[in-house]
């Protein structure tokens, strides 16, 4: 069992992170006005996000999430690994991200750059986020999803708080290059989500090419790629059983969260969030 590591307040993963990695991608990495940035808490649906887009950029065509790792199609900023590809990689570029809005570059906010956003009831993240973070051996394990809720509540769980790091990105909801979707929209209307990502990166799907990347994008078929699920994560990292594609739907929390977890949870949302219109967030 590892701990994190912590950087600048925030706990990262303890391996494939590293301090002077992430020194430079959070305080000296360009972006370039062509990149699109796929930017995330963690378990959002991160994954299912850059499925549609690279999808959306082959037109609907599989060879691609067929052949290529997700995280060779959209690096992961922050991590060694994604660190080093992107900055030898040329063109736009398609980037994935976990970080706080604090920590991330400040070059993006005088580029051009876009950022796709998704947020989802904190409630299935921290569900989501149990299931996956312990079945892997580089952040610390909790014995319980009861020591979890507490955890996460307090922020004290990967890339740190939800409420902070959500209440910070979403403070750019009104720019151009900004576009704010929901899990729960994309599972209620994923054609209509496509759709929406489409109008922003200025793509056209034909009727047929939208059916290709509802299907290949759709939990059964990235459930069954080995370039999508997660199977290709060496076995020094996780231990048996480690699964992304888990569920795939809203509410499970309902099944994990005992009455009184519920009503502590509504009250410190309602606090943590007062700020925001009503609405804003599809789930309540
Ligand atoms: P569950 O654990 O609730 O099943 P991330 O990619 O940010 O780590 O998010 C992982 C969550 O997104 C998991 O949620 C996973 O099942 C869900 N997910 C991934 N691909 C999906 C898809 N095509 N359709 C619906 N949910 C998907």
């Amino acid at each position: 069992m590892s701990d994190y590591l912590w950087f600048e307040g925030i706990p990262f993963p303890a391996v494939g992170f590293a301090k002077e990695i992430l020194q430079e991608a959070c305080h000296k990495f360009v972006i370039r006005d062509e990149d699109t940035v796929i930017l995330t808490y963690p378990k959002s649906g991160t994954n299912w996000l850059v499925q549609m887009v690279c999808l959306i950029q082959t037109k609907g065509n599989p060879k691609w999430v067929q052949s290529v790792p997700v995280w060779d199609r959209s690096p992961w900023l922050e991590s060694e690994e994604g660190y080093k590809a992107l900055i030898n990689k040329e063109g736009p570029r398609l980037i994935s991200s976990h970080l706080p809005f604090h920590l991330f570059p400040k070059s993006f906010f005088s580029s051009k750059a876009k950022v796709i956003y998704i947020i989802r009831n904190p409630r299935d993240i921290l569900v989501s986020g149990y299931f996956f973070w312990y079945k892997t051996n580089i952040v610390k394990n909790p014995e319980s999803l009861r020591t979890y809720f507490e955890w996460f509540l307090k922020g004290n769980v990967p890339y740190g708080s939800w409420f902070e790091h959500i209440c910070a990105w979403l403070s750019m909801r009104e720019r151009d290059n900004f576009l704010l979707l929901s899990y729960e929209d994309m599972k209620k209307d994923t054609k209509s989500t496509i759709m929406k990502i489409c109008d922003f990166l200025g793509k056209k799907l034909e009727p047929d090419e939208m059916d290709m990347v509802v299907k290949h994008s759709s939990f059964e078929a990235m459930k069954e790629n080995n370039m999508s699920n997660f199977s290709l994560i060496p076995e020094d990292m996780i231990t048996n059983g480690l699964v992304l594609l888990r569920k795939g739907t809203t509410g499970d929390w309902k099944n994990h969260f005992t009455v009184a977890q519920a009503e502590v949870f509504d009250k410190v949302f309602q606090e943590k969030m007062a700020g925001f219109p009503t609405g804003l967030f599809p789930w309540e």
